[in-house]
């Protein structure tokens, strides 16, 4: 039994953070979340967990929460996530994401915190050549995003010499990277806030419950059987629980970092999620086919082998049909005008 230390949310309040804020709790973990609200309102959060608005680039305000709430790991969330902007605006990501995280950083090194679980990307292989895609495969991001993101990678390489020598600093960190996250907390206490999302199965749910006349399927000229782009999609609820199991891994063992990807090892193309949309609302939802969307890779899908084996982790919801209809009841009670 792992004791349990308190865990820092940078980005607690957001899509991914809030399930790990879920599942941590869930799992008798005490909670803090900290939170600039650039893209939440805190409403995900449950009320009794402890809300620290600010940002991770706030030195000044990371030292005094990581001492006055007593942290003992970090789980790093905070940052921005649109690959398209990040695109049009390089330098909101590299100062966001990756000089953000530098104090965050800093900041834990200071205080001495010995574990910390990072929110990385697929992003960062960018559009591998073989499939399924393994961690020690070519980091060649094709956008800021990716590229923002395997920079912080890189600094808790570099930083995170767990035991191995006393001339850098002693703790351990895990690199998650998440492949296509998608669903809602099946209990409802949380999921996917907001109408700017570029994300398949946001907008997909809410064609189905009409809230958009219709999904735009980005390519059918890809090569892959049926044309249409091929992901891994992974659901949040299990990506939230690989999280704590990452954190009691680095716990058992102090001397290792992780880097692993989050997938099922499951590519499923566009075509076929929105198969999938259609069999769980029992009705062909309007779909128009339309150009390629510019910097999509064709085929991303996740060699699950080392998250599998290494962690005490086993998905409970891998199966597109119960991510959907997830995602679709979160939907519906957004749509309900239901108190989150
Ligand atoms: N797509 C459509 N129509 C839409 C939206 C998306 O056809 O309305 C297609 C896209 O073209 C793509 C696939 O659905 O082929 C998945 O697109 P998403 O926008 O849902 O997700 P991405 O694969 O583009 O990106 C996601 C995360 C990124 C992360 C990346 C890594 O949003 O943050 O996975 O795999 F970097």
């Amino acid at each position: 039994m792992t004791d349990k230390i308190t865990v820092l949310v940078t980005g607690g309040g957001g899509y991914i953070g809030s399930h790990a804020v879920l599942a941590l709790r869930d799992g008798g973990w005490p909670v803090v979340v900290l939170d600039d609200e650039s893209n939440s309102t805190g409403v995900l959060v449950p009320a009794d967990v402890p809300y620290v608005k600010g940002s991770i680039a706030d030195r000044a305000l990371v030292a005094a929460t990581l001492r006055d709430h007593r942290i003992g790991a970090i789980m790093h969330f905070a940052g921005s996530i649109l690959v398209a902007e990040s695109v049009t605006d390089p330098l909101k990501y590299y100062r966001n994401n990756t000089q953000a995280s530098l104090v965050l950083i800093e900041e834990v090194v200071a205080a001495g915190i010995p574990h910390f679980v990072f929110s990385s990307t697929a992003a960062i292989y960018g559009a591998p050549e073989r499939l399924p895609i393994d961690e020690d495969d070519p980091k060649l991001p094709i956008n800021p995003y990716g590229v923002s993101k395997w920079m912080t990678e890189q600094m808790l390489a570099d930083a995170a010499r767990p035991s191995a020598s006393s001339k850098v600093h002693d703790f351990n960190y895990a690199a998650l990277r998440y492949f296509n996250v998608a669903g809602a907390d099946p209990q409802l206490r949380s999921g996917q806030i907001g109408r700017t999302s570029t994300h398949i199965v946001k907008i997909a749910t809410e064609a189905a419950l009409e809230k958009r006349p219709h999904v735009d399927v980005f390519g059918v000229d890809y090569p892959t059987p049926d044309g249409s782009c091929i992901r891994d999609y992974i659901h949040v609820s299990d990506l939230a629980a690989a999280h704590v199991a990452a954190l009691e891994k680095l716990i058992e063992r102090p001397s290792e970092n992780l880097l692993l990807n989050c997938g099922y090892g499951t590519g499923l193309s566009v075509i076929e999620v929105l198969d999938a949309l259609d069999t769980v609302v029992q009705r062909k939802v309007p779909r128009v086919i339309g150009p390629r969307r510019p910097g999509d890779p064709p085929q991303l899908v996740a060699s699950n082998r080392a998250l599998v084996e290494t962690l005490d982790w086993t998905p409970a919801h891998a199966d597109i049909h119960r991510i959907i209809s997830d995602a679709l009841a979160w939907e519906r009670k957004l749509a309900d005008g239901t108190p989150v």
